[in-house]
Parts: C-alpha cells; structure tokens; sequence
C-alpha cells in the first residue's frame, strides 16, 4: 500500500495534543498522511506547523486559498479524536467546517472512513449521539465505538485515558480488506 493517501481528519479533544502518535503510526505502514483540522482542533490543541514538517503537507484547516495545491485523492480517512460536536454535526448534514464539508463529501463518494471518538459517558449517553453514530454507520462509515473499540470514560477523566487511546484500531479498520 506504499504511497496510499490518508486523511486523518483531527476535531478539538485532547488525544489531538498527541496525533503525532497516530501520523508515524500510518507513516510506518506506509501511507502518506495529509491532516485537516477542525477550527477548535487548530486552535486548542495542536502544533500546526509541527505537524506540517512531521507529515510533509499542510494541515488543511479552511477552503484553499489561490496558489495553495490541492489535496490528493484520499484511499481512506481516519477521524480522530471524533468529537460529539462533529460526530453530530456530520451525521445531522451540517457542513460548516471545511473538515465537515470533506466528510460529507468523502461520505458521497464511498471512500472508507474510520471513526475513533473521545467522548465521556456523559455525551456518549445522549440519545442524539446514539442515533449520530447509527446513522453514520447506516452510510457505511466504520465507527469504532462500543465494547473492544473506544469506550467512554467518566467525565472530567479524559487526561487519565490518553495513554490507552486505541490509535492503532484504527489504523488497522482503515487497512482492513
Ligand atoms: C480542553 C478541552 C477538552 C475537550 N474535550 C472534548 C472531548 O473529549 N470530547 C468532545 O467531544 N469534546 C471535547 N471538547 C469540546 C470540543 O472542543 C468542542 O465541542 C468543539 O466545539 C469541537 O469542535 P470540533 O468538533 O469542530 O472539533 C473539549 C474542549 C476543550 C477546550
């Protein structure tokens, strides 16, 4: 699979401080990572330019500007951390993020994308958030939620479960026959 495009699509939670993690990952298997952030993900939690030098390509956060290239054809896409706000959003049809508008599109034309959410059990419970994740499943979307795949956490314990955060599942979905 060397030289396969992934997009890794990066919302506003805390595993975002460590998505490092989850480009050398990707990168050690071959695939050439390409980032778009959310508007909170940029601006809370991530190192823009560190992770452009890290994954050799800017991290897309808005609509391209004239001059700027344009992205590669995406093989497959990784959401992470998948917020209960983008979680909702996307699968409500709800585009206003350049991050949301690529998934909807991405969703169109059948790519595989790969959900891993952060989300506490407290937003995880919400009866919109169930129907969120079931009505991307229903698209054909791979959410890694529920026993084996992310679980929520209490609320306000976020920082204690970083270190468990299941990066690796979903490399292996996005890679998955
Ligand atoms: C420090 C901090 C931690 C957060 N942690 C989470 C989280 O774990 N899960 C979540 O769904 N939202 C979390 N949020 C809230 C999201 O950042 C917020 O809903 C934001 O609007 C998400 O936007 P996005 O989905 O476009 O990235 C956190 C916010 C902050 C400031």
């Amino acid at each position: 699979m060397t030289g396969q495009v992934l997009y890794l699509v990066v919302c506003g939670a805390g595993p975002a401080k460590r998505i490092d993690v989850m480009v050398r990952l990707a990168q050690e298997e071959g695939w050439v990572v390409h980032c778009i952030a959310t508007p909170a993900a940029a601006e809370h939690f991530l190192d823009l330019a560190a992770l452009a030098e890290l994954t050799g390509n800017p991290v897309r956060t808005t609509y391209r500007k004239a001059g700027d290239r344009s992205l590669p054809p995406a093989d497959a896409v990784i959401v992470v951390p998948a917020t209960y706000n983008t979680i909702n959003k996307w699968a409500a049809g709800i585009a206003d993020t350049y991050a949301l508008n690529q998934l909807a599109e991405l969703t169109g034309l059948g790519v595989r994308i790969v959900v891993l959410p952060f989300v506490n059990r407290a937003l995880a419970a919400n009866r919109v958030f169930v129907r969120s994740v079931e009505a991307l499943r229903a698209e054909g979307v791979r959410v890694l939620f529920g026993p084996g795949e992310f679980e929520p956490h209490p609320p306000r314990t976020g920082d204690r479960v970083l270190d468990t955060y299941p990066w690796k599942l979903a490399l292996a979905a996005a890679t998955a026959k």
